[in-house]
């Protein structure tokens, strides 16, 4: 099993020879490695157990490296790194020839990201290659937000876990590209789609289920081990049955024995910060079926809503 603990030198060391190590974002913990190495970007592929069609981000110290790792650089994905990076965005861009095709799962375009933690941003600064870095769950399951989370789902499959504490954001980050220079939401994310349109002009989603164009974004992710269900929790509980059950809610108890609160505050930032561990909490505890509500459609919302249907898609 893998040590955890704050120490740079350390990451550096075991990433300089070629090792994994798990690293702290705001967003979520990532499964870090050298992305210009293809022996690396292998090893990433199969500690996650991930389907080769599903490409990795590259995180990268600043937005000036832009230009190193992408080509045909739009003046909108300028504009987006000056206003949001370091933070909860991924910008996809035409990859240069330093990216190779297994990063981006044979894709054109690259996705980049400069993530907003000291730790990391450290680690990033001091490297001489970039980190292509998936959330660090195994495939489809629930991201970790915690290094304790990812020592106990991955833990032997990475150098070290460089321990940044509990993520700040809670849900990964947003994916935009472009189309005709339009943007274009592919993953709803840290960053609303309100605030990436007041800097781009209008933007459209396309947040589809299955789509190899669009990774990742498979109807079954995020998911518990735990049949779980999404909907009105009033018709929910009334089709229980004698199973127990577990409450995912967003605000307000409903005096379940078993209960998880996004938010006492009603506050869907705090509720996105939340969830991933309230999910997991969950599926370990005593119930047979987790049943959840969804959560205001306002800033994160969304997002958060999205994480939460596909955890409940898996469940039939
Ligand atoms: O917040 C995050 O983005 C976290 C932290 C660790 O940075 N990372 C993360 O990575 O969520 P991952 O691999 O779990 O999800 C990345 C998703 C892919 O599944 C895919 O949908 C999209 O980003 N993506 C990455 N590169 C892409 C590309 N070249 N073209 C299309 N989609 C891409
Ligand atoms: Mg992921």
């Amino acid at each position: 099993m893998s040590s955890a603990g704050r120490d740079i030198a350390k990451a550096i060391s075991h990433l300089n020879a070629g090792e994994l190590v798990a690293i702290p974002t705001e967003t979520v913990y990532g499964l870090a490695g050298n992305a210009l190495d293809s022996t690396v970007v292998t090893k990433i592929f199969e500690a996650k157990q991930r389907p080769a069609f599903d490409p990795l981000i590259v995180h990268i110290p600043d937005p000036d490296k832009i230009q190193t790792y992408a080509v045909d650089i739009p003046q909108a994905a300028y504009d987006l790194a000056d206003v949001f990076w370091p933070g909860p965005l991924t910008i996809l861009l035409e990859k240069s020839q330093s990216i190779s095709d297994l990063v981006t799962s044979g894709l054109s375009r690259v996705g980049l990201r400069c993530p907003d933690h000291e730790l990391t941003l450290e680690l990033l600064g001091y490297l001489s290659f970039p980190l292509a870095a998936p959330s660090a769950n195994p495939f489809g399951y629930i991201s970790p937000t915690t290094a304790e989370h990812v020592r106990r789902q991955l833990g032997n499959r990475v150098a070290y876990i460089l321990d940044g504490g509990s993520c700040k954001v809670g849900i990964e980050s947003t994916v935009v590209g472009f189309e005709n220079e339009q943007a274009v939401i592919y993953r709803r994310g840290g960053i609303d789609r309100k605030s990436i349109a007041r800097i781009t002009g209008k933007t459209i989603e396309k947040i589809v289920s299955s789509n190899p164009a669009a990774p990742g974004q498979l109807t079954q992710h995020y998911a518990p081990r735990k049949p779980m269900r999404l909907g009105n929790l009033d018709e929910l509980i009334s089709e229980k049955g004698n199973r127990k059950v577990g409450l995912l809610l967003f605000e307000k108890s409903r005096g379940e024995q078993i209960e998880k609160i996004l938010s006492p505050s009603g506050d869907v930032n705090e509720a996105a910060r939340n969830l991933f561990a309230a999910l997991r909490a969950l599926d370990e505890s005593e119930a047979d079926i987790i049943l959840a509500e969804s959560v205001p459609e306002v800033g994160l919302g969304p997002a958060i809503n999205d994480r939460l249907q596909r955890a409940a898609a898996t469940s039939i």
